[in-house]
């Protein structure tokens, strides 16, 4: 019995941590461009969840996925991940650089759905 406050903790934490994983983002404005060294640009305009929410995007796998073999997995996601833990500046691998892995995720379906911005200063707003 000495154990049930120590598994009511457990259990509130878990929730904490649950819904601050899931509302993490709702403060999202723009793409954090820190990992970049000489910025040519201003950081890009994103409102995650709005974002997200407007374009009518349901799987978060659609931009934070997991590719096995060079197939995307269907059931796993990697926004516990920075795009840059896998895409670094360089590329390599068979693994677009950051700034293609931005862009083409990005203007590549912005230029599919024939919706959303695709000129350079629509998304880095001066
Ligand atoms: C759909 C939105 C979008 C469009 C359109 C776009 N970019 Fe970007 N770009 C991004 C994102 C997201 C990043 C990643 C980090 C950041 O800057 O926020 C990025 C990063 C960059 C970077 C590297 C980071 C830096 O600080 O310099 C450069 C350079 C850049 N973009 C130039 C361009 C140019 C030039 C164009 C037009 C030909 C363009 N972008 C169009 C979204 C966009
Ligand atoms: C349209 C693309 C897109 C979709 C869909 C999307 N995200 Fe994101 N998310 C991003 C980008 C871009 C970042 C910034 C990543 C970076 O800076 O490397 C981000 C960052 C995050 C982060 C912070 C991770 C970090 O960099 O520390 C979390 C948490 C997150 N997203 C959760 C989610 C969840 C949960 C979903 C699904 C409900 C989701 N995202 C759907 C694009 C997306
Ligand atoms: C866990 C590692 C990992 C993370 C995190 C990751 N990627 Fe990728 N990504 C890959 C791998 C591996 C490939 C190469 C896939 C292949 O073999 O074609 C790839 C391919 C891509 C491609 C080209 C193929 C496609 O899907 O259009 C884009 C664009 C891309 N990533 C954007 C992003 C963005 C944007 C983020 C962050 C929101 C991100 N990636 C996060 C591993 C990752
Ligand atoms: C899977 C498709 C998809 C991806 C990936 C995507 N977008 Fe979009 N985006 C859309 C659609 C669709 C709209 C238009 C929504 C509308 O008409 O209300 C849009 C609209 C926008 C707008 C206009 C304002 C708004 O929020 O509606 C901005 C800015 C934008 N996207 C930036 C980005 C950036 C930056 C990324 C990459 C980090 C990105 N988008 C990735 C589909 C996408």
């Amino acid at each position: 019995m000495r154990n049930i406050p120590l598994i009511a903790l457990f259990f509130l934490i878990g929730i904490i941590v649950t819904i601050n994983v899931g509302w993490a983002q709702e403060d999202m404005e723009v793409v954090d461009n820190s990992v970049f060294e000489n910025h040519q640009r201003t950081p890009s305009v994103f409102f995650h969840d709005e974002h997200n929410e407007n374009a009518g995007i349901d799987g978060c796998a659609e931009c934070h996925h997991i590719y096995e073999k060079g197939e995307r997995l269907e059931d796993e996601s990697s926004e516990d991940q920075s795009c840059s833990d896998c895409h670094n500046l360089e590329g390599g691998d068979g693994q677009p650089s950051l700034i293609k892995a931005f862009h083409g995720n990005c203007k590549g379906c912005h230029l599919d759905e024939k919706k959303g911005p695709i000129l350079c200063g629509e998304c880095h707003v001066k």
